[in-house]
């Protein structure tokens, strides 16, 4: 065993989970942002965790509306949601010009994305500051899917979405 870093930890356990969160922004709104650090945290009730850079704006707009959302996107989304990861929702409306259809979804506090395998929608419990991100927690207000879609990873750490393929891992 050697010592290493956890940018190499996270390129370990590649492919981690992902999806794209959304947030009612003040204006409105609905910003879309790249996430990998997010799990599940609690069954009974159904409760999620969301990991954010303390400086991003999705942060800033859950602290304010109270809720989020996470959508395992499809395929079809691969380059646009690795793009949601690299811009800022502060200074451009995302969903708009990268090309990322949201809905309305009965039961959601905010649009979700749309032709995803997974969408969970939560109202804000909690938050907890960790060193450079601050952890939101989520209690789970509607869960739907569609299993027919297959949904994006994050490989090589933050680097590369695509699904899992059978001789991937
Ligand atoms: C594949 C991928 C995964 C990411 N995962 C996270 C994450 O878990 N937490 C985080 O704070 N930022 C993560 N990011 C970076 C944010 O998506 C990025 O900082 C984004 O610009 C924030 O947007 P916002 O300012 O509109 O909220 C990830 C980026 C990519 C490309």
């Amino acid at each position: 065993m050697e010592q290493i870093t956890i940018g190499q930890a996270e390129k370990l356990t590649s492919p981690n989970p992902f999806a794209l969160l959304t947030v009612q922004t003040p204006e409105g709104h609905t910003n879309v942002m790249a996430i990998s650090w997010w799990s599940y945290a609690s069954n009974h009730p159904a409760t999620v965790v969301a990991c954010l850079s303390s400086r991003g704006y999705s942060g800033q707009c859950i602290q304010s509306s109270g809720a989020f959302g996470l959508s395992v996107p499809g395929p079809q989304l691969k380059d646009a949601a690795l793009r949601a990861g690299t811009c800022s929702g502060r200074n451009m409306d995302k969903a708009a010009e990268l090309g990322i259809p949201l809905e309305a979804c009965g039961g959601c506090s905010q649009k979700m994305v749309s032709g995803s395998r997974l969408w969970i929608s939560c109202k804000l419990k909690d938050t907890l500051a960790v060193g450079d991100h601050i952890l939101y927690v989520g209690e789970v207000e509607s869960l739907l899917a569609d299993p027919s879609v297959e949904g994006l990873y994050a490989w090589e750490g933050y680097g590369r979405l695509d699904t899992v393929r059978r001789n991937d891992c």
